[in-house]
């Protein structure tokens, strides 16, 4: 398997390299076209690996790429998961190499999707591949790859209810995550949820000369400013009364076990040139992105921001808000509690309106489960060393669903790393990774079966 990895790596990053040139981004209308050539793409790749029923399942959104490889019904079935569509690539002016070109450079590719998930995905198609020639596929395998998770995945939602029986499966397989680093692998043992919302303050009905009404009137942008300042404390606790109500607090031993993970906070902070952290009281670095809630604003607008200066005071603000969640939290609860908060805080002078966008439920995936255990193996002969289980702050909303609606945990087995920069500008994906990915997979089959056998 190995030999076959090697002998064919120059193509498996041509094709990867070529999907990572379509510029698949689901946010935005203007890339319609191009997210459903990827879908096709993806389906193209998955028959000449072997699938079997390859389709295009359409719904109200972009299509999901379906298809399958039932070996034996007595074979325990994975369920691979993944997504083509990437986020968008603004702000291209700074990008050392155009998002849609990828290039490869120190070893790794630089492109949007790059890791999160085109080159994280397509490692489960080219292991697919690779298993299929060797006719060595030890279990029954689904993809199911998506093309709208970084819109919030509801129209997935949708047909994992419709679909109970066609996704039957044993376990979820999903690299959609990260590790702490190559030599310190890790599996990613929870998620955390998500609850989106975007907020309108209005103030006059139109917008003014800020002379003839700067101090009479409310300034929205003003009044937002200060409504979203007022939602930490001194000791960035969140002051949305009963936020904190249900989030689930670890023990001691947890905290301790947790912190055994190796962190470096000088080379955390020497890497994002900051000069300290910033989070809340009582809780580690570690902590606050995994563990802990948090509420952040990902954009904020109004008023005159072109050349120049314009004396005005707008008529309008906005701001769109995100709060990660954590367990027992739940995305309507808090944004209930958001909406009620943001409502009772504004002053009489403004009017506010708050428009709820996606949500999704924190999970935990257990790691006593014949399927982690499996991922242990695998990660450990691959890598040489026993990888940790590691909670992370991102969100895949599905992961909850999944399990809530089909009763199937999910594996998470990242390859990713901080430093490929998904979301930002010059994100990448290392080649050392990618090609780790592929031998890592097979190896999670082999052991995923051979140790379901005694269950
Ligand atoms: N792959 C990420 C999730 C992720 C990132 C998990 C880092 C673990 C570590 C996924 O594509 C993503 O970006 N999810 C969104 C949520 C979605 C509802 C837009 C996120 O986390 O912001
Ligand atoms: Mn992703
Ligand atoms: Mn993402």
């Amino acid at each position: 398997m190995k030999n076959y990895i090697t002998e064919n790596k120059e193509r498996f990053l041509e094709e990867l390299m070529d999907m990572l040139r379509i510029p698949s981004v689901s946010a935005d209308p203007k890339f319609k076209d191009d997210v459903l050539r990827t879908a096709d793409y993806v389906k193209q790749k998955l028959e000449a690996a072997g699938a079997d029923k390859v389709e295009l399942c359409q719904t109200a959104g972009y299509p999901i790429v379906y298809g399958e490889k039932m070996v034996d019904p007595a074979l325990p079935t994975v369920l691979v998961y993944g997504h083509y569509d990437v986020q968008p690539a603004d702000p291209y002016e700074l990008w050392n190499s155009p998002p849609f070109e990828p290039v490869i450079k120190n070893d790794k590719i630089y492109a949007r999707g790059a890791c999160d998930d085109k080159g994280q995905m397509y490692m489960h198609v080219k292991a697919f591949e690779a298993m299929m020639q060797h006719n060595a596929l030890p279990c029954n395998v689904k993809f199911m790859i998506e093309g709208e998770e970084e819109v919030g995945s509801s129209n997935l939602g949708t047909f994992v209810k419709n679909n109970f029986d066609k996704l039957k499966a044993d376990v979820i397989l999903i690299s959609d995550t990260g590790m702490l680093g190559n030599d310190t692998p890790s599996i990613t043992s929870g998620l955390r949820g998500m609850s989106y919302v975007e907020v309108e303050v209005t103030g006059p009905n139109r917008d003014l000369h800020s002379g003839s009404y700067g101090g009479a009137v409310a300034n929205p942008i003003n009044i937002l400013c200060q409504m979203i300042a007022s939602m930490h404390d001194e000791n960035n606790h969140i002051t949305i009364p009963g936020f904190y109500d249900n989030v689930e607090e670890l023990s001691e031993e947890e905290r301790h076990e947790m912190a055994r993970a190796p962190f470096d906070l000088e080379k955390y902070k020497q890497s994002l040139a900051l000069t300290d952290v910033h989070g809340e009281k009582g809780y580690s670095t570690r902590e606050r992105i995994s563990i802990r809630p948090t509420l952040d604003v990902n954009g904020i607008w109004g008023g005159y921001t072109g050349d120049g200066a314009k004396t005005v005071i707008a008529s309008k603000a906005y701001a769109k808000i995100s709060m990660r969640l954590v367990p027992n939290q739940t995305s309507e609860e808090i944004t209930e509690k958001f909406t009620k908060h943001f409502k009772s805080i504004a002053p009489a002078s403004v009017q506010v309106v708050v428009k709820p966008h996606h949500g999704g439920e924190p999970v935990v995936t257990p790691t006593n489960s014949v399927a982690y255990q499996a991922a242990a193996r695998a990660y450990e002969e691959a890598f040489g060393i026993k990888p940790v289980p590691v909670r992370s702050g991102g969100s895949i909303p599905i992961v909850a669903m999944f399990k809530q609606v089909l009763g199937i945990d999910s594996v998470l087995m990242g390859f990713g790393l901080d430093s490929d920069a998904i979301h930002s500008p010059n994100e990448s994906f290392g080649i050392f990774n990618f090609l780790k990915g592929i031998e890592t997979i097979p190896l999670f089959y082999k052991y995923y079966a051979e140790m379901s056998k005694g269950e």
